[in-house]
């Protein structure tokens, strides 16, 4: 199923849409769940690797939690990207646009050469090609790339917005750890969001910003942000919002390909079960070689592409 670029365009048009005037997403299943009671997978940036999308989907069934969600780039990358989608698609409640999802179903924007050529080879695995295509398979992922939505809140709640890259910029913008020293930038992020928690992927690095309110009870340039990294944090850490003092943005890291110096895989579960709602980072770790030899054999895909997956950088 084919879907006309204006409507492709309208999304990637709409990520900077203030979220007070967007209506949310509504998951088909999201009214068997109450956002109090739900434990939630949180996997982001998978980039068809299904080594490690197998390994953190056999690590979630032992959670014990109530539902996946994916926050975008499931391909892009490395080298399978109809087997990662086939996968997402069947585990996820749903999952969000990436700029790599994007970049497949228009175009690559403002990728450097190695990561442009994967994208159209990515592209090409979409099209129906070969005696054993089936027109069927075909069109199933192509209409689930295509309705990937660029944000969405948990059961319709604002409290909680999911976005791939920030809130402000939902496909593009990167909020970098470092990024605490520029107050002015995540001031902006935070006040972009419509409630106390957010839940973006992108870096590829785990961890939380933190926001507290100024003394006129805004977020502002005044306000004091903090950064915990996810491989520094003992347990789960509390989304603590302090009498509504402070607000949260989550990275779960990546599935596929992180960045970090670790080269486990990376997720993340959000336990909205007790009082104060809790995040815990999980790392888990994958034959990260054979996906590196997977990419070695594609002609399109750089060997860098797999070499960054043995250092997780
Ligand atoms: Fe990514």
């Amino acid at each position: 199923m084919k879907v006309p670029p204006s409507r492709r365009f309208a999304a990637f048009l709409g990520v900077d849409l203030p979220f007070s005037s967007c209506r949310a997403v509504r998951s088909s299943c999201s009214r068997w769940y109450h956002l109090s009671v739900v434990r939630t997978a949180i996997i982001s940036d998978i980039h068809a690797n299904l080594e490690a999308l197998e390994v953190v989907l056999a690590d979630i069934r032992e959670q014990e939690v109530d539902r996946i969600i994916c926050l975008g780039d499931v391909i892009g990358y490395g080298p399978d990207p109809c087997a990662c989608i086939d996968l997402v698609q069947e585990h996820c409640q749903f999952s969000l646009l990436g700029n790599h999802d994007f970049a497949c179903l228009l175009e690559p924007t403002n990728f450097n050469p190695i990561a442009a050529q994967g994208s159209y080879w990515t592209r090409a695995q979409f099209e129906p090609a070969g005696d054993d295509h089936d027109p069927a398979v075909t069109a199933r992922r192509q209409s689930f790339l295509h309705l990937m939505k660029t944000y969405a809140f948990l059961d319709d709640d604002r409290d909680y917005l999911l976005v791939h890259a920030s809130p402000k910029k939902p496909l593009s913008e990167y909020l970098f750890r470092d990024d605490v020293q520029k107050p002015s930038k995540l001031a902006t992020a935070f006040q972009s969001m419509p409630g106390a928690h957010a839940f973006v992927g992108h870096t590829h690095v785990p961890g939380v910003f933190s926001g507290e309110l100024d003394g006129a009870g805004r977020i502002s340039t005044e306000s004091l942000f903090d950064f915990e990294y996810g491989n520094e944090l003992s347990g789960p850490f509390a989304l603590d919002r302090q009498d509504g003092q402070m607000r949260f943005i989550v990275n779960p890291g990546s599935v596929g390909q992180p960045r970090d110096g670790d080269r486990r895989a990376s997720y993340a579960v959000l336990d909205t079960t007790g009082e104060t709602p809790t995040v815990e980072f999980l790392r888990l770790s994958y034959p990260a070689e054979v996906t590196a030899e997977k990419i070695r054999r594609i002609d399109q895909l750089a060997d860098r592409l797999g070499d960054r997956l043995l250092v997780g950088e």
